[in-house]
């Protein structure tokens, strides 16, 4: 089936990202929330980022235009009924992405691709939730959305070729590169990333290092643009210990145990960057 309207579910940093690229493909895309509000802040996050790929001459004024003339918001899901394919980028748990899913499966037309954004919840599990687990599969983008290249595309114990084909053709359409991996916790991207930042912080909590220190060997000894605490505090501290949480749980290997640090900070309401207080002060 051609795919030409595309459903967004949540319009935050991921979903508005995940809307941008779409809408910058001359996709139409249906962008879906909760409350007016996030929708507002979703579209505005567009418009502005689209402004500095304008101001780098990426785009022109008028392809800017088209992309957002093409992103229709609405806060009634039902609305998605008419959409060749469904990407849901919504908050990371499992019991909202579970209500989405069956409500989905219920009203899309049954030949459509219905893919989860989810950075690790079992694609496998959210699959078994609809009447057509073959065409569930995970489309895992990177933030911010329009600027990494990376989807991971994460088939399902029950991902026909044919979705994971259509999945695959759909990110180089975006000038995205697909990786294809199977399902398991944390997928391949946390499940290397995570521990890392994680002994990281191990590393603070016993002394080896003040977190600068920690930065600084990353970011002069191993190239990499971030040192792993400056990263964890990006990504927030609570979606790092929930990732840790779904390994440990899910792979059962006291490595993945997260640091009692990081549980410490979580508790405390220091989040990182969103909270003002992660690693660093902001
Ligand atoms: N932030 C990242 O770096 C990152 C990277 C890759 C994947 N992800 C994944 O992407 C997903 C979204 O993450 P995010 O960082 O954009 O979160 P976010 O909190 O910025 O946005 C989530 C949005 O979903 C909306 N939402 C909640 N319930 C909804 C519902 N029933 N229907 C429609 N919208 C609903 C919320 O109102 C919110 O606007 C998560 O599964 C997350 O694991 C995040």
């Amino acid at each position: 089936m051609p795919i030409q309207r595309v459903g967004v579910v949540g319009a935050g940093t991921m979903g508005n990202g995940i809307a941008h690229v779409f809408a910058r493909s001359a996709y139409d895309v249906v962008l879906c929330d909760v409350e007016q509000r996030f929708l507002d802040r979703g579209l505005g996050m567009i418009a502005r980022n689209l402004d500095r790929e304008v101001a780098k001459n990426k785009l022109t004024a008028a392809d800017k235009d088209a992309a957002l003339g093409r992103i229709t918001p609405v806060l009634d899901r039902a609305k998605l009924a008419g959409c060749d394919f469904v990407v849901e980028a919504a908050s990371e748990k499992f019991e909202i992405k579970s209500e989405i899913f069956r409500d989905l499966d219920r009203t899309l037309k049954a030949e459509v691709i219905l893919a989860s954004n989810t950075s690790s919840i079992s694609i496998t599990r959210l699959a078994a939730l609809t009447n057509r687990p073959d065409k569930v599969i995970g489309m895992h983008f990177f933030n911010p959305v329009p600027v990494m290249k990376l989807v991971e595309v994460i088939r399902g114990l029950a991902t026909s070729q044919s979705t994971f084909d259509a999945v695959r053709d759909l990110s180089l359409k975006l000038e995205k590169t697909p990786v294809e991996v199977n399902d398991a916790p944390g997928f391949v991207s946390n499940r290397v990333l995570m521990p890392l930042l994680n002994e990281a912080m191990y590393a603070v909590m016993e002394g080896v290092a003040t977190p600068q220190a920690v930065d600084e060997v990353f970011k002069l000894g191993m190239a990499h643009p971030m040192g792993p605490l400056t990263l964890a505090d990006f990504i927030g501290l609570d979606v790092c210990l929930d990732i840790m949480r779904v390994m440990h749980d899910g792979l059962g290997d006291p490595k993945y145990r997260p640091c009692p640090l990081l549980v410490k900070m979580v508790d405390a309401g220091w989040l990182g960057r969103k909270s003002g207080r992660g690693f660093y002060t902001y």
